[in-house]
């Protein structure tokens, strides 16, 4: 049995995966830094992912029942993310493949939460509405490239999120908390709506929705609800005219957004309408996670990528229609 250990350090969270050339997952651990107030300074979350990376990586090797010596192939997250961040997983993911002699990948995160998407479910050739804290991509796969079909042109639907919530003053992370909240809403207040053609933005609603808090008007229920209202019909508009513009009929979600049952909800109605197909996940697979960059490594070296340990680079940077696909 060929087995591969994924590392993810592009973030708040530094996990370890063993998942088996044939894509079952044998373990996925992780641990997340977290603060009270929510943001994060790159140098501490990376002092954090080097003081838990030895227990992480080990516990994921335990719950697999494996050793390093068993390792075939290691995957780390090379782009995008934050270069001290991403600095630690490659530098774990390095010094591994040299003591054990193992062949060593570095993969895309945003491609990867697509193509755990594909090993999960029956799904062949969907559309990723990728709704993440930094992200907000629609992407899809055409001409040998996961293309970029739409984005946010501010900032990414979970931080505008969490901002929200730290102005309603609910604490971080914000999106569960707005979810519970717009359970009891029922008005429906009128929001300003940006899609300004495939692309989405922000910006402006957060600084409409800071006015209505401070003037005390409104009700926290009512304008989370109505908050999720809007800014996921803005997500699934674009979503759905991408997979109207590619032609195809499956949609899967991936980032920590994507837990939110309101927008499985719409996707799921949106999808339905178009006779398409919309995948659900479980959670875990949702948020970052490093089963996801297992499989990523698997899919490039199984098509003839590898990496020497000296050259395992990272780049923050790196777009996701930047990587040439030679695993599809
Ligand atoms: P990436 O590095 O991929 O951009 P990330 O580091 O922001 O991701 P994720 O775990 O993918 O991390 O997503 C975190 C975001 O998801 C937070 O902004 C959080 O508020 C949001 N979130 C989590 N659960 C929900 C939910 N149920 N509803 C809405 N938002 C949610
Ligand atoms: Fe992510």
């Amino acid at each position: 049995m060929k087995y591969c250990l994924g590392i993810e350090s592009t973030a708040h969270t530094f996990g370890a995966s063993v998942v088996t050339f044939s894509g079952k997952i044998l373990s996925n651990v992780k641990d997340i830094f977290t603060t009270k107030k929510g943001g994060m300074i790159p140098a501490e979350v990376a002092d954090h992912h080097v003081n838990v990376c030895g227990d992480v990586i080990q516990k994921a090797l335990d719950n697999a029942r494996v050793s390093l010596k068993d390792i075939t192939l290691i995957s780390y997250s090379a782009s995008p993310g934050l270069g001290p961040c991403l600095r630690v997983g490659a530098m774990a993911a390095r010094s591994l493949a040299v003591m054990g002699s193992i062949k060593l990948v570095g993969v895309n995160h945003c491609i990867a939460h697509l193509e755990i998407g594909r090993l999960l479910t029956k799904a062949k050739d969907p559309v990723l509405l990728y709704a993440s804290g930094a992200n907000t991509q629609v992407i899809a796969y055409e001409g040998k490239k996961y293309r970029i079909f739409g984005e946010t042109l501010d900032m990414g639907i979970g931080n505008f999120l969490d901002s929200f919530a730290r102005d309603l003053g609910l604490g971080f992370p914000g999106g569960p908390k707005i979810e519970e909240l717009a359970r009891k809403g029922k008005k429906l207040i009128a929001l300003p709506y940006s899609v300004k053609g495939m692309d989405v933005s922000f910006g402006g609603l957060q600084t409409n929705l800071r006015r209505k808090v401070e003037s005390r008007k409104y009700k926290k229920e009512e304008l989370c609800y109505s908050v999720q209202e809007t800014v996921f019909a803005m997500l699934i508009e674009v979503t759905e005219r991408a997979m109207a513009h590619c032609d195809k009929k499956e949609l899967v979600l991936g980032g920590g957004v994507a837990c939110n049952k309101r927008l499985q909800e719409m996707a799921r109605i949106m999808c339905k309408d178009r006779k398409a197909t919309c995948y659900l996940l479980e959670n875990q697979y949702y948020v970052d996670n490093a089963a996801m960059i297992a499989w990523l490594g698997i899919l490039q070296f199984k098509a003839g990528e590898s990496v020497q340990p000296e050259k395992a680079d990272i780049d923050p940077y790196t777009r996701t229609d930047d990587v040439v696909v030679k695993w599809r």
